[in-house]
């Protein structure tokens, strides 16, 4: 059976939550599946298929899911692989967002080419921000607000389900 590793890099918490979701399904679709933080995992010998996700800041995957996925690109090339990233601009289906949100992962891509990939959209909880966080996301008018869709998150899980297998 294959072992999956679903390894993320968050902030604030809320794409750990997506990430322990994803793998909750998996483990529901009878895969065998560890959610690690990036930065937790030393080798990923074990495992057959990867999800890794970052949340986004400043236009950007988080420093340490970049360098994850370029200290195991040989790895994640050689197995099933699927991305997802976490975000709170540009969620919808216009051309801007979709350029927006494809800018995100470019320099990702650029390292490894993924299977699958999804885009969540996050929350902004600003009182877990660090105050230079608060600062930017206050400039920016950010509010408290949860946009996760679950029942979206849980359906990517699902149909992934066979490319990971
Ligand atoms: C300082 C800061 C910068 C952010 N920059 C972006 C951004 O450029 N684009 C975007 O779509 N979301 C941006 N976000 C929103 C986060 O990606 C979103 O809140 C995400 O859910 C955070 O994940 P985390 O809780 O795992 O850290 C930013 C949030 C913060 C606090």
């Amino acid at each position: 059976m294959s072992k999956v590793l679903v390894a993320y890099a968050s902030k604030a918490g809320s794409t750990g939550e997506v990430a322990q979701a994803i793998a909750q399904e998996l483990c529901a679709q009878g895969l065998t599946v560890d959610v690690r933080r990036v930065r937790e995992v030393k080798d990923v010998s074990e495992y057959d298929a990867f999800v890794v996700g970052s949340a986004i800041r400043m236009g950007s995957w988080l420093g340490e899911a970049k360098q994850f996925v370029e200290v195991n690109a040989a790895a994640l090339q050689a197995a099933p692989t699927a991305f997802f990233t976490v975000h709170m601009l540009n969620t919808d289906d216009s051309e801007e967002s979709k350029t927006n949100r494809a800018a995100y992962v470019a320099p990702i891509h650029a390292i490894v080419q993924p299977d699958a990939e999804a885009f969540f959209a996050g929350k902004m909880e600003l009182g877990k921000l660090s105050f230079l966080d608060r600062m930017i996301s206050k400039m920016m008018g950010a509010q408290d607000e949860d946009k996760r869709d679950w029942e979206a998150i849980k359906r990517w899980a699902d149909q992934l389900t066979p490319q990971l297998a």
